[in-house]
């Protein structure tokens, strides 16, 4: 049974659950996106057109897809982080990572791209890496949050 087949016969193969199904089937992805064999397969595990997979898959931010990184990193662009210095943080996170937003990194282990709010307002200015949240931030603090990431991946790698 392939891994898609899995999570349909997981959640079931109505409608309302498509979202769900997709939602699952990329976090399974190790690039983090929803691949065209992905939505084809889904589309003929779940009896759903193609398009009608494509145009959720395409209404929800949180889902992409084109590949993306390891770790995903969302940057909030509403008006409480933009006012508690949002732009500071970005600049030094694009600027330790080498990307703008939309971009992912050449050794495929970070992507970043903006978000709307996080619902952390009350922590401006806030980023979500993967599904943690990270508020009250400096750009000091956030370029070693990412370090510290990559540097437990490294020694994952070594060990
Ligand atoms: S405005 Fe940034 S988390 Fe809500």
């Amino acid at each position: 049974m392939t891994a898609i087949k899995e999570v349909v016969n997981r959640f079931g193969k109505k409608e309302a659950l498509l979202l769900q199904v997709i939602l699952a089937v990329q976090d399974a992805d190790p690039q983090n996106h929803l691949s065209e064999e992905a939505v084809n397969e889904i589309s003929r595990e779940m009896n759903i057109s193609r398009s009608r997979v494509y145009s959720t898959a395409s209404f929800y931010s949180e889902i992409s897809l084109k590949p993306r990184g390891i770790h995903i990193i969302r940057i909030c662009t509403n008006a409480p982080c933009e006012n508690a210095n949002k732009a500071s943080i970005l600049a030094a996170i694009k600027q330790e990572l080498g990307i703008k937003i939309g971009q992912t990194t050449a050794d495929g282990f970070f992507s970043l791209e903006s978000v709307n709010c996080l619902g952390a307002c009350y922590m401006s200015p806030a980023i979500k890496i993967d599904d943690a949240v990270y508020g009250d931030l400096t750009p000091e603090a956030a370029v070693a949050i990412i370090r510290n990431l990559r540097k437990e991946y490294q020694d994952e790698q070594n060990a």
